[in-house]
């Protein structure tokens, strides 16, 4: 069932937006060779409840940890660990902040240091293709919309979408009706209607689209070990306009002229 959110519940969502997109602001000053990905989730906890949030992923369904990291052919839910960050990988970091409640939930792929120019290419393309879903995603059209929109963008361009994962409904819990996958036809799916709060969350492979699971259950990479890449916003669609309720101008405030 979908939960549609009142003008009054959105503005109650507003907090843990704001959180995790100064969470994930805050680690991006640390991203750089040198640190262990443990590291990164140690900063990341403490800001998080330094600053009246929850960090919702530790503990779920047993994920041991506040962030999800994504090295490289990661393409979700790696646990951090004793891993230390090498020049020319990438890196993306996933996770979920609750506030009073609400969820808030956004992804972003770093790169680590001087990184090869057709993996930046491949980041700023997925990055994108965010934004051109989110650009589909309007009250009166379907989800399919938003699927279609970001699979064709990202396929002309050579890269193929993980099918496995979706994005999502996001409210009191992370995961909440409807599915919003990555893949998809036009005019298909549910409508997109005035109250719906949903994760856009773009997981493209740079060669082809198979992933497999790691025997612990969580972690996710592609088959073919070629990268992956993931960013993800929290929307809440209004009537007349589509609203990104998370924010990529902390990390970007960070990464100064390493912007992607
Ligand atoms: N954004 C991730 C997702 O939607 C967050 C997962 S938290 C975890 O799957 F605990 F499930 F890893
Ligand atoms: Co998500």
């Amino acid at each position: 069932m979908v939960y549609l959110k009142t003008p009054d519940q959105i503005e109650q969502m507003r907090p843990a937006a704001l959180l995790i997109s100064q969470t994930l602001g805050e680690v991006a000053k640390w991203i750089a060779p040198g640190i262990t990905t443990r590291k990164l989730d140690t900063i990341a906890k403490e800001y998080i409840l330094d600053n009246g949030g929850r960090p919702a992923c530790l503990g779920y369904s047993g994920f041991p940890a506040t962030l999800c990291i994504e090295v490289n052919e990661t393409v979700v839910h790696g646990f951090p660990s004793g891993y230390t960050l090498r020049e020319g990988d990438i890196i993306g970091i996933d996770t979920v902040v609750g506030v009073k409640g609400w969820m808030g939930d956004m992804c972003y792929t770093f790169p680590v240091g001087e990184v090869a120019d057709n993996i930046m290419k491949f980041l700023r393309t997925t990055k994108e293709s965010l934004y051109v879903g989110i650009e589909a995603c309007k009250v009166g059209k379907r989800i399919g919309d938003i699927s279609n929109a970001i699979q064709t963008y990202c396929e002309k361009r050579g890269y193929s979408l993980v099918r496995e994962m979706c994005g999502h409904g996001i409210g009191r819990s992370m995961h909440e009706e409807p599915e919003v996958p990555n893949f998809g036809r036009r005019g298909c799916g549910p409508i997109i209607k005035n109250g719906m709060c949903i994760c856009v969350e773009p997981m493209v492979n740079m060669g082809s689209k198979n992933v497999i699971i790691e025997r612990n259950g969580w972690e996710c990479r592609t088959r073919d070990r070629k990268p992956s890449a993931h960013y993800e916003h929290t929307l809440a669609i209004h009537d007349d306009r589509t609203e990104i309720l998370t924010t990529f101008d902390y990390i970007e405030a960070a990464l100064g002229d390493r912007f992607i």
